[in-house]
């Protein structure tokens, strides 16, 4: 028989094959993971929970997924396994139920963070942490002092997913693609999270400049109406289905690519900074990402009510941190 002109499936190596671990296998973490099997850029996937049996469960299940994905191995593992991840997700921690906030979680899950965080620095010293737990801005703060790592590799996912869903709402009315729009939501990934309107783009133009183009009113007060909705999306969804998975997994997916990639565009994550005056706390405003993890913040010269806004959320995010012993 004629030799193949392929090397046989076995021999096939991804170039630089980079290992992702997820810490958690509830709803968000699963789901993570599952969107992490599209990523080319990604060749193995360890899962880590204390209930392993469940984290098994996952695994077998995603690996059934690999045939008709990338061919990425998922396994279940234990810290140890931490060591040579390029980035580690944290998803673990208790969820919102119906009724609670974000920050209603702060106190319980900064406790599971300070047991978790530790043993992923015995092992991966050198890791990118990447906080999907919520109130994730407090969180990012909080695995950032006990990680001891630099600035740039703790980073939170933030608003990122508010900043989706209000270019999901913005692509609806404007009966157009949500990749034709530009919008940043920054602040806390919570209830004093704030949209910053100047920058919003439809097809690259500027929201006022696109409204008068195309003869369509310039709405404030929609506008508004379509930011509340997206405040109010945790809460909508989780009264109805009980938790939220997709949206977030999927802007898990694009943080993880950007830093694998060495950039791409800004995305509003949640990093430790100054925030006008504001030390030592977390937030999102739109922020380049390399393969170090955060680069740089991009200077969006918000105007001073803006300013106003993020403060008050700063102080917030830090009113709760201040409540937490770190
Ligand atoms: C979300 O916004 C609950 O933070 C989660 O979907």
């Amino acid at each position: 028989m004629p030799h193949s002109i392929y090397p046989p499936a076995s021999t096939i190596k991804k170039v630089n094959p980079v290992k992702v671990a997820v810490i958690g296998v509830g709803s968000v973490g699963s789901t993570t993971a599952y969107t992490l099997l599209f990523s080319e850029m990604i060749s193995e996937v360890v899962l880590i929970d204390i209930n392993t049996h469940k984290a098994e469960g996952e695994s077998m299940d995603l690996n059934h997924a690999a045939p008709s994905t990338t061919g990425s191995v998922v396994y279940v593992g234990d810290y140890s396994d931490c060591a040579d991840a390029a980035i580690v997700i944290i998803t673990g921690g208790a969820n919102q139920k119906p009724g609670q906030t974000r920050m209603d979680l702060a106190a319980t899950n900064a406790r599971i963070l300070q047991g978790i965080i530790p043993k992923i620095v015995e092992y991966a010293p050198k890791t990118i942490l990447l906080i999907a737990t919520n109130p994730v801005d407090v969180l990012t703060y909080v695995s950032y002092k006990v990680s001891g790592f630099p600035l740039n590799r703790v980073i939170g996912s933030g608003t990122l997913l508010d900043s989706a869903r209000l270019k999901y709402h913005l692509s609806q009315h404007f009966k157009t693609s949500s990749k034709n729009v530009d919008a940043f939501i920054v602040g806390e990934h919570g209830d004093s999270s704030l949209p910053v309107w100047s920058h919003v783009k439809i097809s690259g133009i500027r929201l006022r400049d696109y409204c008068e183009q195309s003869q369509q009113a310039y709405d404030h007060e929609l506008f508004h109406q379509m930011f509340e909705k997206t405040r109010n999306a945790a809460y909508d969804i989780i009264e109805r289905k009980g938790y939220t998975a997709y949206g977030i997994a999927a802007g898990i997916l694009r943080i993880v690519e950007t830093i694998l990639k060495d950039g791409g565009s800004p995305l509003t994550v949640s990093t430790v900074g100054n925030y006008f005056g504001i030390e030592q706390v977390a937030l999102s405003v739109p922020t380049k990402l390399n393969r170090n993890g955060a680069h740089s913040p991009v200077d969006l010269s918000f105007d001073i009510k803006e300013i106003e806004l993020i403060k008050k959320s700063a102080l917030q995010i830090k009113s709760v941190c201040s409540t937490l012993e770190l």
